[in-house]
């Protein structure tokens, strides 16, 4: 008998139909997530699962999946997943790295950019009309920024993301500054990077940029006594996780100008509500976690999936296996 998977969302085509070769398929298709509720139904009979980020795999659902064998992700990050409870049950759970690198840092610039040239402030300046009302169409200090060139850009996190986020940083003139679980010194020769303390590093960055992945250990690593340690003229970028940064602390710190802005595509809770403080500040880009949102990384991300799941399928082990431990509790294969 083939074995049975149940998708929590449409992901693209080409993925669905490589799992569809191996795997019968049943997918949530709606836009919203899957409630609780029918996940704790479906996983009671199917042997894999494909999840989303916005999926809590918790304890409860790891329990109910008797027939479980593996969750491929369709993520790079799974701080969704109780991934002790899974590798205790013998559950492989996998992920979709690199692919997505390249898009996310491209959103990152884009942040970057967007905030210290004031590109969101300077669109709604031409919409509303304060452009026009201002009588003149050039003036010596509208919407002054900060330029980039010759400043210096600190990287927390120097995985595959924060090391693409570093590779280019060259073309705009920065001097790249990094913390990280593991030095890497071989990037530092390759990419001119020089490795530093946490606190150093938000002393001298003009833009600090988050790229580590939400852990105990990260989980509000920045909070009022980083923020405080930045430079006022700085900005903070997060294209990680939310929890990654207290929000609260950065709510009090964007308010009380300790730094001088942040660009966000993650937040503690989302979606972000409307009516969140954050969205009433002018000194922020919001964006809705869409780092990996490009037509080409999303298609290889579920061809990611798709290998992960076939791979476990022939009895192998799967090439993004998270929980690597578990191999000692269960072979690969149904
Ligand atoms: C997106 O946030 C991801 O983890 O892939
Ligand atoms: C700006 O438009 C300039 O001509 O300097």
């Amino acid at each position: 008998m083939r074995p049975r998977v149940y998708i929590t969302r449409r992901i693209p085509e080409k993925g669905l139909n490589k799992i569809r070769e191996f795997y019968d398929v049943e997918i949530w298709s709606e836009y919203f997530p899957p409630p609780k509720d029918i996940i704790l139904q479906k996983v009671e009979n199917v042997d894999a699962l494909v999840t989303l980020l916005t999926d809590p795999i918790d304890a409860d659902v790891l329990n109910r999946g008797k027939k479980l064998r593996i969750i491929s992700q369709y993520a790079v990050g799974f701080d969704n997943i109780d991934i002790e409870t899974a590798t205790r049950l013998g559950i492989y759970v996998t992920n979709t790295p690199g692919v997505l690198a390249n898009a996310v840092a491209d959103l990152t610039w884009a942040l970057i950019l967007s905030i210290t040239r004031r590109i969101v402030e300077a669109d709604k300046f031409v919409r509303t009309g304060s452009w026009e009302a201002s009588k003149t169409g050039w003036h010596p200090t509208m919407m002054l920024g900060m330029e980039l060139r010759g400043k210096t850009l600190g990287i927390i996190g120097l995985g595959k993301i924060g090391s693409e986020v570093a590779k280019k940083a060259k073309c705009f003139g920065m001097s790249v500054i990094y913390y990280s679980r593991r030095r890497r010194k071989e990037l530092e020769e390759e990419y001119g990077l020089r490795y530093v303390g946490l606190e150093t590093l938000l002393r001298e960055s003009d833009v600090v940029s988050i790229h580590v992945p939400l852990t105990k250990e990260t989980e509000s690593m920045i909070g009022e006594k980083e923020l405080k340690l930045m430079k006022r003229t700085a900005y903070l970028i997060n294209t990680s996780r939310g929890r990654v940064i207290d929000e609260k602390a950065l709510v009090k710190a964007l308010r009380e100008k300790w730094i001088a802005g942040a660009a966000l595509d993650v937040f503690w809770n989302e979606p972000l509500p409307k009516n969140h403080p954050l969205t009433k500040l002018d000194n922020v880009v919001l964006t809705p976690h869409i780092g990996s949102a490009t037509n080409e990384t999303r298609e290889k991300m579920a061809e990611m999936v798709a290998e992960n799941l076939i791979a476990f399928y022939k009895g192998e082990i799967p090439p993004n296996l998270v929980n690597k431990e578990v191999i000692k509790i269960r072979e690969p294969g149904f």
